[in-house]
């Protein structure tokens, strides 16, 4: 049996519909996995995980990091894309080749050709992190998606609608899995719940996002 030649069952990829200009593919990342979390060590031994302050002055709850031309950053003064890592004054560390391939090729499974990402913001989430809902607005050009990877501990990502009061549908996301929304879901709401505590062989106690964007 074939299975067997393998040892186990290769990995289920599927594409999930979830409204029109939104998909999740499942397990889309899990073949590098374990590369990706590699790349996220060697970008953020450079630019360091940091919980920046909203223009409230509160902190936010998942640690942050950046890669690419553009980083996106908060404090004081407001949300926005620079190219200096504010903590250090340095550019931000080069976005990692197999970063924008995976961006690329995950854009390109959901149906938007071409995408190609300038900025990567890095999300580690400890157990009660959370992000509320929100759109993505800080960049120039709506026309371009969003990729979202998933690593290590699940999480319930919920997607909402173009207004915020719309009841946002609720998606479990597992290791590995990406989510993409352009065209007409580009600034549809989104945010995470809160993280429940639990051990990923990969992660540890933690779950990682990258959010692939087109900043300018
Ligand atoms: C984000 O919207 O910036 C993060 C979403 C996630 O962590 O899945
Ligand atoms: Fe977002």
């Amino acid at each position: 049996m074939t299975q067997d030649l393998f040892g186990e069952q290769p990995p289920e990829q599927t594409v999930e519909p979830l409204v029109d200009g939104a998909v999740v593919l499942r397990q889309f990342a899990l073949p590098n996995a374990e590369s990706l979390m590699a790349d996220i060590e060697t970008v953020t031994s450079e630019a360091p995980f940091r919980h920046m302050k909203t223009p409230g002055g509160h902190a936010m709850s998942a640690a942050m990091s950046c890669c690419g031309d553009l980083g996106w950053v908060t404090d004081r003064r407001g949300y926005r894309y620079q190219a200096e890592d504010p903590e250090s004054g340095r550019p931000w560390p080069a976005m990692p080749a197999a970063f924008r391939e995976l961006a690329r090729s995950a854009a390109e499974t959901a149906g938007f050709e071409g995408f190609e990402p300038d900025a990567c913001l890095i999300n580690r989430y400890q157990p009660g992190a959370k992000m509320g809902l929100h759109q993505d607005k800080d960049e120039q050009d709506f026309t371009q998606p969003i990729v979202s990877v998933s690593l290590g501990l699940p999480m319930v990502f919920q997607f909402g609608g173009l207004k915020r009061s719309e009841r946002p549908i609720r998606v479990p996301l597992a290791h590995g899995d990406v989510v993409v929304w352009g065209g007409p879901a580009r600034m549809r709401y989104h945010g995470v719940l809160t993280l429940k505590a639990g051990e990923h062989p990969l992660t540890g106690g933690y779950r990682y996002n990258l959010t692939f964007r087109r900043a300018r």
